[in-house]
C-alpha cells in the first residue's frame, strides 16, 4: 500500500484546531466512484475531508477512510449539517445520522451549511454549541454566512467558532468577509478554490503557470495558501488529485499575487441560492 506521509502539509491554526491547509473536497460524487477518488486523495497525501449530510457522500468517505489504511486519528473530518435541519431537535438528529453514515464517533470541525432565514439563529447555534461540548465536533464552524450572520452567529454561540467555509477563488472578492473572520482569530475555507473549472482559461493565470513551470490550478490554489485560506478542491483523477496537494514548495511574488486579486468580477459567485441569503451577500 503506498501511503504518502503528509509531513509537507502545513496547518492553519484557528481557536485549538489544527486544520491541514488544503483539503479534499468530495461533491458531487457518490458511491463506490466517490470512494476510490477520496483513498486516493488519502493515498496522496491529503489529511483534511470535506463532506456534507447533503451531499451523500458521507457513506462513500467512511469506506474511503477504512479502505485507505491511514488511521482516522490522522484526518480532519468536517461535515455539515443542510439548512432545512437548523432546529435543535433536526440539528441533533442530522449530526447522528451523518456519524453513523460515517461509521466514526467525532468530527474534527462540524459546521452550519448554509443559513436558512426561516430558523432562528438563537435556535441553531447553541445546537451546534452542543455538539461540541458532547464531543461528537472536536470544532464548530459555518459555512455561507455573510458578515452580518457571522456577527450574529458568534454572539449567539457559547463555544468558539473555529471556521468560516465560503466560495472564494481568484474571480470572486472576500476582501470583507475575510477581514471578518481573520478578526475573529477563525479560519477562512474555500470551496470551490478553482471556481469549478472556470479558471482554466484565464490567460493571466496561464501566464503565472507558465512562468512558474506549475498548472493553472496549483498557481490559483497557491494564491488562497498565501492568505493562509484553506483550498478544498475536488478532482475525479488521481494525477490532478496530487498535483492539486503539491503547493508548498514555492510561493508567489506580491506583483503575482496582486494580479491574481485583480482578475475579482462582479459576476464571479458561482454558488448563489439568494433565497437563503437574506440581505444579500457582502
Ligand atoms: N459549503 C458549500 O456550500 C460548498 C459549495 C460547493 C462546494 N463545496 C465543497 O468544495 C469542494 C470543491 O468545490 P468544487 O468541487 O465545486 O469546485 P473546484 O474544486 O473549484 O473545481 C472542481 C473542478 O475542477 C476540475 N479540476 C480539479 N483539479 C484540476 C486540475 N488540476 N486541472 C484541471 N481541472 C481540475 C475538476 O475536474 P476533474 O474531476 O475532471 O479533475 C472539477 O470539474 C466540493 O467538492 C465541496 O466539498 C462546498
Amino acid at each position: 500500500m503506498n501511503i504518502t506521509t503528509p509531513a509537507a502539509i502545513p496547518t492553519v491554526a484557528a481557536h485549538g484546531a489544527a486544520i491541514p491547509a488544503l483539503g479534499y473536497g468530495t461533491s458531487p460524487q457518490t458511491g463506490s466512484v466517490a470512494t476510490e477518488e477520496i483513498v486516493t486523495a488519502l493515498r496522496a497525501g491529503y489529511r483534511h475531508i470535506d463532506t456534507a449530510r447533503k451531499y451523500g457522500s458521507e457513506g462513500a468517505v467512511g469506506e474511503a477512510i477504512r479502505a485507505s489504511g491511514v488511521p482516522r486519528s490522522e484526518i480532519f473530518l468536517v461535515t455539515k449539517v443542510s439548512h432545512e435541519n437548523l432546529r435543535a431537535a433536526d440539528f441533533a438528529r442530522s449530526v447522528d445520522q451523518s456519524l453513523k453514515a460515517l461509521r466514526v464517533d467525532y468530527f474534527d470541525l462540524l459546521m452550519v451549511h448554509w443559513p436558512n432565514p426561516a430558523i432562528p439563529l438563537s435556535d441553531t447555534m447553541p445546537a451546534l454549541a452542543k455538539a461540541r461540548r458532547n464531543g461528537v465536533a472536536r470544532h464548530i464552524g459555518v459555512a455561507n454566512f455573510t458578515t452580518r450572520l457571522l456577527d450574529e452567529a458568534a454572539a449567539l454561540c457559547p463555544e468558539p467558532l473555529a471556521a468560516l467555509q465560503a466560495e472564494y477563488h481568484p474571480y470572486l472578492d472576500q476582501t470583507k468577509l475575510l477581514g471578518a473572520v481573520r478578526r475573529r482569530g477563525m479560519a477562512f475555507v474555500a470551496y470551490c478554490p478553482l471556481g469549478r473549472g472556470r479558471l482554466f482559461s484565464d490567460p493571466v493565470l496561464a501566464d503565472i503557470a507558465k512562468a512558474r513551470g506549475r498548472s493553472v490550478a496549483q498557481v490559483a490554489l497557491r494564491w488562497l495558501v498565501q492568505q493562509n485560506v484553506v483550498p478544498i478542491p475536488r478532482s475525479s483523477r488521481p494525477e490532478r488529485i496530487a498535483a492539486n496537494l503539491n503547493v508548498f514548495d514555492f510561493a508567489l511574488t506580491g506583483d503575482e499575487m496582486q494580479r491574481i486579486s485583480a482578475l475579482r468580477r462582479p459576476d464571479g459567485r458561482i454558488a448563489n441560492p439568494v433565497e437563503r441569503i437574506a440581505g444579500g451577500w457582502d
